[in-house]
């Protein structure tokens, strides 16, 4: 199986292919999806709210990312491995963006890195791709600026959808090989998809994006309670793995586990 790379996925959007990338954590998520044929594995920052049990992916930090990332990368054949950069390692300057963007690399073993802007995020996506990092630009709804967005909310309605325009194509002409847009209105997110020659890859943009992603908590039902309209899920794991636990701890409690053929 050859190693997905960033000229394969300028290639699908060429011949009109679409995929789907999904998030992943640890070891068997990691190869289950890879053995699904999942072209692109995000070590997301959202490993704060889906892991670590924070509430945003704010307080994450590099050194908590980084073994997930290498549990990741480590996994995987086929997929490229994506790993965010977290909140405060990289806004300061394309200086710091490279110094973490670099560790991802060496120590966590990643393909390329993510970060969240736009235009005023080019210098670090300048600097890192001149040296050998693949980046990924995320545009629309960034969560890491939630606080200054005003909670989570649409990006890029009416006038604004020009900037996001700006945005995007400020990010391919600094070198990245993608863009994720998140919480974009479908016609925006069609018009910068048409326009740009990098895929564009949408959670919560509509139909027309290059590509798809969901974090895979939210795709598969672990995560339960109030969703964003733009899940969609594809299994009950929460229900299955409820189910299983029970199971086991009632056959413990009746001691119908371990049997004489668990038993040394
Ligand atoms: O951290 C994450 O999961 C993401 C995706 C939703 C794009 O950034
Ligand atoms: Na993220």
């Amino acid at each position: 199986t050859r190693r997905v790379r960033t000229h394969h996925l300028r290639e699908m959007k060429e011949r009109g292919e679409k995929w789907a990338m999904l998030t992943a954590y640890d070891m068997y998520t990691a190869a289950t999806f890879d053995e699904a044929g999942i072209p692109v594995l995000l070590v997301g920052d959202s490993a704060s709210n889906n892991v670590l049990g924070n509430d945003t992916s704010l307080p994450v930090t590099v050194d908590e990312l980084i073994p997930l990332a290498r549990a990741v990368s480590r996994s995987v054949h086929r997929a490229l491995v994506v790993a965010d950069l977290p909140f405060g390692s990289y806004q300061g300057s394309a200086e710091q963006a490279f110094h973490t963007a670099v560790r991802f690399m060496k120590e966590a073993g990643a393909h390329a890195v993510k970060l969240e802007g736009g235009a005023e995020m080019a210098a670090q996506v300048e600097l890192c791709t001149q040296a050998g990092i693949p980046v990924m630009a995320h545009i629309g709804f960034t969560p890491q600026s939630e606080h200054n967005l005003g909670g989570y909310r649409v990006q890029g309605r009416g006038e604004t959808g020009r900037r996001l325009l700006a945005d995007a194509q400020a990010m391919e002409a600094a070198g990245a090989f993608a863009v994720v847009m998140e919480m974009v209105p479908g016609d925006v997110a069609a018009e910068i998809t048409k326009t740009l020659s990098i895929p564009t890859i949408g959670i919560g943009a509509g139909i027309d994006c290059d590509a798809q992603v969901l974090v895979w908590q939210d795709m598969a039902g672990l995560r339960t309670g109030r969703l964003p309209r733009f899940v969609k899920q594809y299994a009950d794991l929460h229900g299955v793995l409820l189910g299983a636990a029970q199971a086991y701890a009632a056959d413990v409690a009746s001691g119908a586990f371990p049997g004489p053929e668990h038993t040394f």
